[in-house]
């Protein structure tokens, strides 16, 4: 019995972030540090009321133009669906043995690294798992198949995905003025990225993820109540609260482009802490692969000429080095099977 529990303890401890101090590898340069951690959380940040009796579009228009983010309320998927989902992902990152996995080569269909680095080498303070998500039946099978439970909780909660982001991408479409359906056959919810952040000896020192942009059409994040998501808006890093139950969305950069720079594609990270875990969700709702992404028709005219210029998804994937190519590569895994 004593030994059983000597056993586990030490697995625990021998995991990678159970450490005094910041392992060199993980400790970013000066000017990619946090810099100021002691900021306030945002109260003008737009939280948008899905159910109120007048479409909220005006809202997220104004959000999407002034911070490139928002959060949705009564967004009508379950409360048990996200929770499910949540709690199965825990679990996988909790799982010890998948420790010794490191990082699992694209032929699975899935990728889990605890030691991802940035273009500099430096390690991010973070697990991710991600996985393609399109089309559903098709991945599904090619997904983690422990926790037992994880294929069916977590369509279950794509499903709900779809369903909320399509609703969304109508409502922009909308307020720019877009023909109904805009997105209907040029969008997916292509690609899942949960990330488990522990906490972080010297958060000075580290980054759960640095600034980056989205390259997707929209981009919805569940944290359920977890902080650490920061936001640049005017120049200052400002921190997203927690609404438990809320999804938080932001616009990517072929938002941006097909608005024809109207809508913000902005800067985004996340800071570690040294007493709190982080746990997020993020789905990617982004072109089919094939589609050529430009600014749309009726936003082009002689007073407000294109500021973008055409391109396919695939290739600006594949360009920008966006997901490190894993959309592609993993893409390629699909095909293969089907
Ligand atoms: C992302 C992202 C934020 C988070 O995956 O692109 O910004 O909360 N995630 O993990
Ligand atoms: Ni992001």
């Amino acid at each position: 019995m004593c030994d059983h529990y000597m056993e586990i303890k030490e697995e625990k401890d021998s995991r990678w972030f159970n450490v005094e101090y910041v392992p060199q590898d993980y400790i970013f340069s000066q000017e990619d540090r946090p810099q100021n951690l002691d900021v306030p959380v945002c109260d003008s940040f737009p939280v948008i009321d899905l159910a109120k009796p007048i479409r909220p579009i005006e809202a997220i228009l104004k959000a999407s133009q002034e911070f490139g983010f928002f959060q949705v309320i009564n967004h009508g998927v379950p409360e048990k669906t996200m929770i499910d989902a949540m709690n199965v992902l825990k679990e996988f990152f909790n799982m010890p043995s998948k420790e010794a996995i490191g990082y699992v080569p694209h032929a699975k269909g899935w990728i889990y690294t605890n030691n991802d680095h940035t273009k500099d080498g430096v390690y991010l303070w973070r697990e991710n798992l991600k996985h393609l998500c399109h089309p559903l039946e098709e991945c599904i099978q090619l997904w983690p198949d422990k926790p037992a439970r994880y294929q069916d909780i977590i369509a279950a909660y794509l499903l709900e995905i779809q369903k909320l982001s399509l609703r969304i991408l109508e409502m922009i479409g909308e307020g720019l003025g877009l023909e109904p359906g805009y997105f209907n056959d040029i969008s997916e919810v292509q690609l899942l990225s949960s990330n488990f952040y522990p906490p972080c000896p010297d958060p000075s020192l580290t980054l759960g993820i640095l600034a980056h942009q989205d390259p997707s059409f929209i981009t919805l994040v569940y944290q359920g109540d977890s902080t650490g998501l920061q936001i640049l808006k005017d120049g200052r890093w400002i921190n997203v609260g927690a609404i438990s139950d809320a999804f938080i969305v932001n616009i990517g950069n072929q938002m941006e482009v097909i608005s024809n720079g109207k809508l913000r594609s902005i800067d985004h990270r996340v800071v570690t802490s040294t007493h709190e875990t982080r746990s997020s969700i993020a789905t990617f709702v982004n072109p089919s692969f094939d589609c050529v992404i430009e600014p749309a028709k009726v936003l082009v005219n002689e007073s407000e000429p294109s500021h973008y210029k055409a391109i396919q998804y695939k290739e600006y994937v594949h360009h920008n080095n966006a997901f490190g190519d894993y959309t592609v590569a993993l893409q390629n895994v699909i095909k293969l099977e089907s």
